[in-house]
């Protein structure tokens, strides 16, 4: 959580190009924000607290001068409120040490005590605070910027990602890594750091990552990279092919809803380059690295999750023993630490993430491979942690992911677990060529049956759906089988945009306690695509029905019996069973964005949430 865009130039005012950095990263805090610019007078620092915007009403009243260096943070607050004091960037008590921080620094009371009693005084409630006070320390009795950054961070505990510039030392800019990201952008005219690509995509498009334990000095015509002992590490830049138009709204009036309507493309993408049609297989790239005979060897498989991408993991799961017939378990990560643990020699575990940066994902990740397990990630973000870090990978190319409620990430995540299980059955014989073929015309063809979806009958029976959400406190997501991963999707979708309470329920486990809910006041959304689990959801329908309650049906475009039944029908089109989730997650995304709309909410910065939970 929290993003933070530092840029020192040869010459230029770079001080417009941070902001609008910073206004990509928005998504990751947004509790307040702050910008300092080097000066030949000193440091000059600007904080708010709330949304970017109000800084940039400061900014617009009481500016600042013109820089070639500046260094700008929005905030997710862990250790003190949001307040103006507490925003960063901070400062030691001269006001020459500058510091942002995203990250937590566990041993902050621990540092702030020995400071004080050296006379240090604070002016804010954060941990990151201290760490000016410690740099400066250092920095005062001789060290330059780089060396005193080093010290401090060796004795603060916690999780970092640190960007700090000095009044003594115009010019250079120092930044350094403890698990939060850090990404180094290499332009002609000068060197850039934030917290992710997005940020810097207006002033470069080569990068570097630094690596856990590394710290960087960075110059506006040179970069250097030490790691933990301090040695000099040489790394060269590798080329975004993200553009900053793919980071941009493009004349949507939210990101999400951008988003929702990228993901016939994002199947294009994620997809179809890689199929191989006559041999009815699938093709990764070469950090996939798993041969037929590795994935021959495996008889399990583990998923493992946050949010939106547990949900996708759970279709993982499904796909992966329907295609390739090997059993499989699914775990939030952030309980796998308090699971038994299991010999890991047979096994395979798929860590999916958008970001490549949940906290959680990541600490699940590093124990699997510790306790000697083999490791895939599904990611996003090239260049993430998980994407360095697992052992195998399968990028999605959804290309940036803005909005916080994730949507094409998904759609990409299932598309890209759709297809390792092609891979896999095709690998271990339990899916033949022409078998293989036919799950791959599947897909191909999904992306020209999504377009209903997005005209304007579609949007009409989103209204028409919302309109029995809008007024209600609390509803209720069903599904069976592969649905049942979209009813829980569906749910998340909707609390976390509108604030309505929605639950995601087994439809089987209706009758065994959430029924007692049931009356016209607690709607239910059933999704009751063809295939396996209709007959029964039909059957659920009229129970709800029964007791008075209403009903907004996910269903086949045409599908007479389920009109017949509910109170608002969500028409999808009629595609292969494997990929109905893939459909029917689509109109599920759109009501709960509709809802929330309607609802006045701020559906791309939803409260309390950040897109990428960096802290456990
Ligand atoms: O970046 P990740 O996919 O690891 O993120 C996991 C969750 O934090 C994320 O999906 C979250 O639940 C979203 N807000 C859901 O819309």
């Amino acid at each position: 959580m929290c993003g933070i865009v530092g840029a020192v130039q040869t010459h230029g005012n770079v001080v417009p190009a941070v902001l609008a950095g910073l206004k990509t990263l928005e998504y990751r805090g947004y509790d307040s924000a702050g910008l300092a610019v080097m000066t030949p007078h000193g440091i000059q620092v600007r904080r708010k607290s709330g949304k970017l915007s109000a800084l940039e009403a400061e900014l617009a009243q009481n500016g600042v001068p013109p820089s070639s260096q500046a260094l700008a943070h929005t905030r997710w607050a862990t250790h003190g409120a949001p307040t103006d004091r507490n925003a960063h960037p901070h400062c030691d008590d001269r006001g020459e040490v500058v510091v942002v921080h995203n990250g937590i620094i566990e041993n902050y009371a621990e540092l702030h005590g020995m400071l004080a009693a050296q006379g240090h005084a604070f002016s804010s409630e954060t941990d990151t605070e201290v760490l000016a006070h410690l740099i400066a320390h250092f920095h005062r009795n001789g060290d330059d910027l780089h060396s005193a950054t080093r010290k401090a961070m060796a004795l603060a505990h916690g999780a970092y990602a640190v960007v700090v510039i000095s009044a003594r030392e115009p010019g250079t800019m120092v930044a350094a890594r403890l698990e939060s990201p850090v990404v180094i952008g290499v332009g002609e005219h000068g060197r850039y750091v934030a917290s992710g690509i997005p940020a810097l995509l207006n002033l470069t498009r080569d990068f570097l990552v630094l690596e856990n334990g590394e710290s960087a000095r960075l110059t506006p015509t040179g970069h250097e990279i030490y790691d933990a002992r301090g040695q000099r590490v040489e790394r060269a830049p590798f080329r975004c092919e993200w553009t900053p138009e793919q980071a941009e709204k493009g004349g949507y009036a939210h990101f999400m809803l951008k988003e929702i309507e990228e993901q016939p493309d994002v199947l294009a993408r994620t997809a179809f380059d890689r199929l191989r049609d006559p041999e009815g297989d699938v093709a990764f790239e070469d950090e996939f690295g798993l041969d037929d005979a590795a994935l021959r060897g495996f008889r399990r498989l583990r998923f493992m999750a946050m949010g939106t991408s547990f949900h996708a993991a759970l279709l993982g799961q499904m796909l992966l023993a329907e295609l390739a017939r090997l059993p499989g378990e699914t775990l939030n990560a952030s309980e796998f630490l308090y699971s038994a643990r299991l010999p890991e020699e047979d096994s395979l575990t798929v860590i999916v993430s958008q970001s490549g940066e949940t906290a959680d994902s990541l600490r699940a990740m590093r124990e699997v491979q510790a306790r000697g397990g083999r490791t895939l990630g599904i990611c996003n973000v090239r260049g993430s942690t998980l994407a360095r870090e697992a052992r195998h990978l399968v990028l999605t190319h959804c290309g940036p992911e803005v909005g916080v409620a994730s949507t094409k990430a998904f759609f990409g995540q299932v598309a890209a677990l759709y297809m390792l299980a092609v891979r896999v059955g095709r690998a271990r014989g339990t899916l033949s060529r022409e078998q293989g073929q036919a799950r791959l015309l599947d897909l191909r063809k999904l992306r020209p049956m999504l377009d209903p979806l997005f005209e304007s009958d579609a949007k009409q029976a989103v209204e028409a759906a919302a309109d029995l959400l809008v007024p209600v406190r609390s509803c209720l997501y069903l599904g069976r089988g592969l649905q049942l991963p979209v009813a829980l999707e569906g749910a998340l979708k909707l609390k976390e945009i509108s604030y309505i309470h929605a639950e995601g329920y087994p439809a089987g486990e209706m009758k065994h306690g959430p029924i007692a809910l049931i009356d016209p006041s607690f709607p239910v959304v059933a999704i009751a695509t063809p295939g396996r689990s209709y007959d029964k959801m039909i059957s659920n329908i009229q129970e709800v029905k029964a007791r008075q309650g209403r009903v907004i049906a996910v269903a086949a475009r045409g599908d007479r019996k389920v009109a017949a039944l509910a109170d608002a029908v969500l028409p999808v089109p009629e595609v292969a069973e494997l990929l109905a989730p893939l459909a029917n997650v689509i109109p599920l995304q759109q009501l709960a964005y509709t809802v929330a709309l309607r609802l006045g909410r701020d559906i791309d910065q939803p409260r309390n949430l950040a897109k990428s939970v960096t802290v456990e």
